[in-house]
């Protein structure tokens, strides 16, 4: 065993949870493929690696077993389809999220929820930024783009932290099971009757466009698509509050938040690609080995699973050079992998940022001498997925 390879068998759940930026930095540099036993998959860290492994699902596909993803979804979702039955969801889910549909209809959806809420604290003068502003619109938000208008925020939340447990399960711990499998069961009925009433009368939800394209009885259909509904409940409810959460610490953390405060609307379009980028909310596309392949120096076999890791490609110092690491308002502009790479490429995108930028503009606009709260700076977490725990924020009411 090489040094490189014996450190990695000592990573830990904890230090990726921690901070995993530094140990994806010595990858990056010494081993871009590199196998993790603590959570069994091989970590592919750098972008040119990343972008392979994601793109050619002739070699690696998505069939990971055995898939926390599955069990916590209730089923094959779209994420670990490739090929016809992939593409079939695409084309289900696609309609209600183009970018023309999405630029038209979502900023009212979006803004009356940004507006109430922030009416709701405005005159408080301390605020924690994620559980009283950015989840809340995450979750109300696609709530109302999914059809799931009459979901209050606190259960939406409740659900994609109780799912979260499970997809994410890679070391197979019997207490995240016990509190995903529970939420999974009280998804599976609070939906029933929403199904029921969007295949009866049909709106343009992503929902009852979901029902409409897809096949076969009503039964049928729910069966098609509730897994991959699932996993837009977990990713899509939380990752663009999440990103917006930490789009605001970067640039408060950056110094760059009191130039965000004189033109909102002219930043936010970067300030939240680069919050993406910095720390991307979710960490992998994860990936099986079909045929085996020569990456990054190593040989995958057969059957091995990947951690493709977006998150680590967007601080790869080869595309981004020395600052990868800081949040740069001003960096030059380029793509960053957040959404990922591949047929899987995020669904959602066009989606998310514009609720982003709804979220983040008017947050400025509001309350343009936003700063940290000096007493309770701002704790990262995660890997698979990270964002600040808490974002505790004060200004003069
Ligand atoms: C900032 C917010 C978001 C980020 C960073 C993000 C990121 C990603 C990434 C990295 C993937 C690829 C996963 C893989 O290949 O294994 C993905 C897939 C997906 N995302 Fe998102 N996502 C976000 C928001 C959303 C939202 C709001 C929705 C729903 C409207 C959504 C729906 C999906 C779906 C359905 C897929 C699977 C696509 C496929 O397999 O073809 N995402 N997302």
């Amino acid at each position: 065993m090489s040094a490189v390879e014996e450190w990695a068998a000592a990573v830990t759940v904890e230090q990726l949870d921690e901070d995993p930026y530094p140990i994806y930095a010595r990858m990056r540099r010494e081993a871009p493929v590199c196998f993790v036993p603590a959570v069994g998959l091989w970590f592919v860290t750098s972008w040119a690696e990343a972008d392979f492994a994601a793109s050619h699902p002739e070699l690696i596909d998505s069939s990971v077993t055995p898939s926390p993803l599955d069990r916590a979804m209730g089923g094959p979702s779209i994420l670990v389809l490739d090929g016809d039955p992939q593409k079939r969801l695409r084309a289900m889910l696609d309609p209600s999220l183009r970018p023309r549909f999405v630029e038209e209809n979502t900023p009212e959806i979006v803004t009356p929820i940004v507006e109430s809420l922030l009416d709701g604290i405005v005159e408080r003068g301390a605020a924690d930024l994620m559980s009283d502003y950015f989840e809340p619109v995450s979750v109300l938000s696609l709530g109302s783009v999914l059809g799931l208008g009459e979901m209050d925020g606190d259960t939406l939340r409740r659900w994609f932290y109780g799912l979260a447990q499970g997809a994410v399960n890679f070391e197979d711990d019997p207490a995240r099971w016990a509190v995903s499998d529970a939420i999974g069961a009280e998804v599976d009925r609070s939906l029933e009757p929403v199904l029921k009433r969007l295949w009866e009368t049909p709106d343009s939800s992503t929902i009852a466009v979901m029902l409409q394209h897809a096949d076969g009885s009503f039964e049928d259909r729910v069966a098609t698509i509730l897994p991959t509904l699932k996993v837009m409940l977990l990713g899509g409810m939380q990752e663009p509050g999440h990103a917006a959460g930490t789009t605001v610490a970067g640039l408060l953390e950056s110094g760059h938040a009191a130039a965000m405060a004189a033109d909102p609307a002219g930043l936010v379009r970067d300030a939240i690609e680069e919050g993406l980028r910095w720390v991307s909310p979710i960490g992998t596309q994860t990936r099986r080995v079909r045929v085996e392949t020569d990456l990054g120096g190593a040989t995958l076999p057969v059957g091995a699973n990947l951690g493709v890791l977006v998150s680590s490609v967007n601080r790869d110092e080869v595309v981004w050079g020395p600052t990868a690491d800081i949040y740069d308002l001003f960096r030059p502009k380029r793509n960053h992998g957040a959404f990922g790479f591949g047929p899987h490429f995020c669904s959602g995108h066009h989606f998310s940022r514009v609720q982003m930028r709804i979220a983040v503009q008017r947050l400025f606009e509001r309350l343009p001498h936003l700063r940290s709260d000096p007493e309770r700076p701002p704790v990262f977490s995660g890997w698979e997925f990270r964002a600040p725990q808490h974002l505790h924020v004060r200004w003069d009411a």
